[in-house]
């Protein structure tokens, strides 16, 4: 395969935001995965693992969506502010019926985000919660002044406001978030961010609406025709799925046959066609791009592990998931002049994760290691390529600070490829390549193993002569940086 890089003409940026995380109120993605409280034994800065946090500061995690997910259209942020022992518990009731005590709420979200250094990004409760609900919810968090919420935060310890960068405006809203129908989530849309205050207008809210389910294309021609004006993002939901089948078996997330890694390379890829066909329609509504597309669901979704409580959505990570991640964020790269934001679902022990923990342990998982990898790519500019793409390889390219950086995954199972990039530029050095592969299909990190599938130097790569070749293993996914 040779592929010529325009790297003198670069693309659009590619936003950091493509990069960002979701954590809901879902079985062990926050109690236990990131929040354990001030005094568990686990090693915590006030209630968040240690251990959890170090490795997520590792992969620069931009921005945080929460606190749902369909909790959020359940979620009353009152029950989750003031003395902890004094929070209302609740029922779960999207999630396994478990007992929520809200110990876990606005102050400790933000407190995750400060360790972090990332954005929020806070999904309101349309669905069940009121607009006055919603308004005061962004006074408490955004107010700097004199004001009845704002007043009750410093009351519960927080003097200055927070920034809230992203602000969603229902989950789901075409399913468990209301059942609603396009034309009336639109007017409901219109309703609710009318009242959003906007106390900082140096740094507005980024407003983002309910997009459509997967192939939903009337939800966005709906949407768009009916409130382009008033919106800055629109979501879209995406989950792969390599069996096809959300009512009976979704499929084991390492126990699986090449079928079914060829069927989730083949379920990942369908977000092209998905975002070319939705941004086509934003297209016809939004001719400038003033209205962001945000994947704010993706990732594999596969059956429960063995023994676990099956509302917590608790799954393994293998190498499978490491090649279906540099496809799918590939495809973000290739649509950056209009995915603003994606948040993989979700960041800790739920769906698709970076980390999974047990008690006091913790392991990184495949994917975890390609969100490190890229990480070359935030914020860098769109280098486009010409030439025939092999088949099973998907590859990246993006130019920052002069460097240049190509990501590949060749996802065939048993043939290794070779890759040829001529380019423009006067490149006189490989400044960095890894790669991440395992010895199996379903390779993977475990407690008791938890380097099975990392990232490692790789040496399969040359300089010289004016181009990069690379010799790409079989199930492999590769980052190189020249410069
Ligand atoms: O990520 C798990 C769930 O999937 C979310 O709560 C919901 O929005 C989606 O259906």
């Amino acid at each position: 395969m040779a592929i010529k890089l325009l790297d003198e003409q670069t693309g659009p940026k590619i936003s950091k935001y493509i990069y960002g995380q979701f954590s809901e109120h879902l079985g062990r993605g926050i109690y236990g995965g990131l929040y354990v409280g001030k005094n568990s034994d686990i090693p915590n800065v006030n209630g968040l693992r240690t251990d959890v946090v170090d490795a997520l500061k590792k992969i620069h995690v931009p921005v945080l969506r929460w606190p749902g997910g369909l909790f959020a259209d359940t979620y009353h942020w009152q029950q989750g502010i003031g003395p902890q022992k004094d929070r209302k518990k609740i029922v779960n009731t999207n999630w396994g019926g478990v007992t929520e005590d809200n110990s876990f709420g606005t102050h400790e979200y933000f407190e995750l985000l400060r360790q972090l250094g990332a954005d929020a990004y806070i999904n309101a409760n349309i669905g069940s919660g009121t607009v006055q609900e919603m308004a005061e919810w962004v006074e408490y968090m955004t107010m700097a002044g004199e004001s009845p919420m704002a007043n009750l935060r410093r009351q519960n310890g927080q003097q200055n406001p927070w920034s809230v960068k992203f602000f969603g405006i229902g989950n789901e809203s075409w399913g468990g978030g209301g059942n609603m129908r396009p034309k009336y989530y639109s007017d409901v849309y219109r309703q609710y961010q009318t009242f959003l205050p906007q106390y900082d207008a140096k740094h507005p809210i980024y407003k983002v609406a309910c997009g459509p389910n997967e192939d939903d294309y009337e939800w966005t021609d709906t949407l768009m025709k009916n409130a382009t004006k008033y919106l800055d993002g629109i979501s879209l939901h995406y989950y792969t799925l390599p069996t096809g089948d959300w009512d009976h078996s979704k499929g084991s997330a390492t126990d699986f046959p090449e079928s079914l890694w060829y069927s989730a390379m083949a379920k990942a890829q369908l977000m092209d066609r998905l975002i070319t066909k939705h941004a086509a329609i934003m297209d016809k509504y939004d001719p400038q791009k003033n209205v962001d597309l945000i994947v704010d669901e993706w990732g594999t979704w596969y059956d429960v592990e063995k023994g676990t409580n099956p509302g917590f959505l608790y799954q393994q990570n293998s190498l499978r998931d490491a090649l279906t991640t540099a496809i799918t964020l590939n495809i973000f790269q290739k649509h950056a002049d209009r995915v603003h934001m994606a948040n993989i679902a979700q960041m800790v022990n739920v769906l698709q994760s970076m980390i999974l923990t047990k008690d006091d342990q913790m392991v990184k998982t495949p994917t975890y290691y390609v969100f490190d990898m890229y990480q070359k790519h935030m914020d860098a500019q769109l280098v486009e390529g010409q030439g025939d793409v092999a088949d099973r390889v998907t590859y990246t390219a993006s130019k920052k600070d002069g460097a240049l950086t190509v990501s590949l995954g060749n996802y065939d199972l048993t043939h290794d490829r070779e890759v040829t990039f001529t380019y423009s530029s006067d490149y006189q050095e490989i400044a960095e390549a890894t790669i991440i592969t395992g010895a199996k299909m379903d390779s993977h990190n475990t407690f008791a193993d938890p380097d099975e599938v990392v990232e490692k130097a790789f040496n399969g790569a040359k300089l010289g002569n004016g181009k990069l070749t690379i010799q790409l293993p079989a199930k492999s996914v590769v980052s190189i940086t020249i410069k």
